[in-house]
């Protein structure tokens, strides 16, 4: 089984900056890499913030929180991704998926771990181009992915398995539990939880209730969230293309249908939390 002693994260975004802490908090070096600048300053400001919360909540001590955020080094030099497992969290794009995994590819040792944190697309298809496809698989977290204790890891058809026994070590090794779920759109949450959001999207389209009423009775029936203020932590544009994303997988079945109520938000610049508005506005600071 291959061991596991650095970690590069492909994706300084919101899975990105939560698995680079994870990773850190369990005492991995991790290296993050992002193409934009104002990302990779923007994610050291937020990891920074959350470590320093994390330990004045009493939840890890002041020395780990340094220590974690010592171990993180973010930046848009592409040698950042040579590690023994990369992980990527970067757009929900296929072929963007694919083309950065080549990357990895040519960067690394074939004893290198590809793993994707895909929500939805299918990691046979990201893993299909790479000359060694067999150490691609899934490794997908839940946002926010410092805190969420759950991984699905997603075998590709070619996947072997020893690679898929260390990411489950890795996992168990940063705290986390891990499901293995089948390479199928959406995998198990993402597919069972469409309806959250695309039926009270339709709701909202059709004027049954408002977006506010909606999660305030969600929250009231007992979950933590309701469905918009969970798309706003997501992040709309995620959302939205993670609902594409299994809308084409099930062969366009109406009830996973993208809900345009959604595409206005994001037409209007209106990503969630990550930019500030969303269905809800949040303080930048
Ligand atoms: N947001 C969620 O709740 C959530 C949960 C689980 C999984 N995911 C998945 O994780 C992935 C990332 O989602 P996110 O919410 O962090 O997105 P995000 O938009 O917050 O961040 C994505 C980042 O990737 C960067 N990027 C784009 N192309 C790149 C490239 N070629 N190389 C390096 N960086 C690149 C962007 O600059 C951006 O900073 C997606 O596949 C998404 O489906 C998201």
């Amino acid at each position: 089984m291959a061991e596991i002693k650095t970690v590069a994260i492909a994706g300084a975004g919101t899975m990105g900056q939560g698995i680079a802490i994870s990773c850190a908090l369990a005492g991995y070096t991790t290296k993050v890499f992002d193409v934009n600048e104002q990302v990779c300053d923007r994610a050291i400001a937020l990891i920074t913030k959350t470590l320093n919360q994390l330990a004045e909540k009493g939840k890890i001590t002041p020395t780990a929180s340094s220590e974690a955020l010592s171990k993180i080094s973010i930046s848009t030099n592409a040698n950042q991704l040579k590690a023994d497992l990369v992980i990527e969290a970067i757009a929900e794009n296929l072929l963007i998926k694919q083309n950065l995994f080549k990357q990895v590819e040519a960067l690394n040792t074939d004893k290198t771990i590809l793993a994707t944190n895909t929500s939805s697309l299918s990691v046979s298809k990201i893993a299909a181009g790479l000359n060694n496809p067999k150490r691609c698989a899934g490794l997908h977290f839940f946002n926010p992915a410092h805190i969420m204790k759950l991984v699905e890891v997603v075998a590709g058809a070619q996947t072997e398995p020893e690679v898929l026994t260390s990411l489950k070590v890795f996992a168990k090794s940063i705290g986390k539990v891990s499901v293995d779920a089948k390479d199928s759109p959406g995998f198990i949450v993402n597919r069972v939880a469409r309806h959250f959001y695309v039926e009270s999207l339709l709701a909202v389209e059709n004027d049954s209730a408002s977006y506010e009423t909606i999660d305030a009775l969600m929250r009231a029936s007992g979950f933590k969230m309701g469905p918009f203020e969970l798309m706003d932590l997501i992040g709309i544009d995620v959302n939205y293309a993670v609902t594409e994303s299994v809308y084409e997988g099930f062969n366009k079945a109406t009830k996973f249908k993208p809900s345009p109520v959604q595409k206005a938000k994001i037409d209007n610049g209106e990503l969630g939390r990550k930019n500030g508005k969303g269905f809800y506005a949040y303080s930048q600071k």
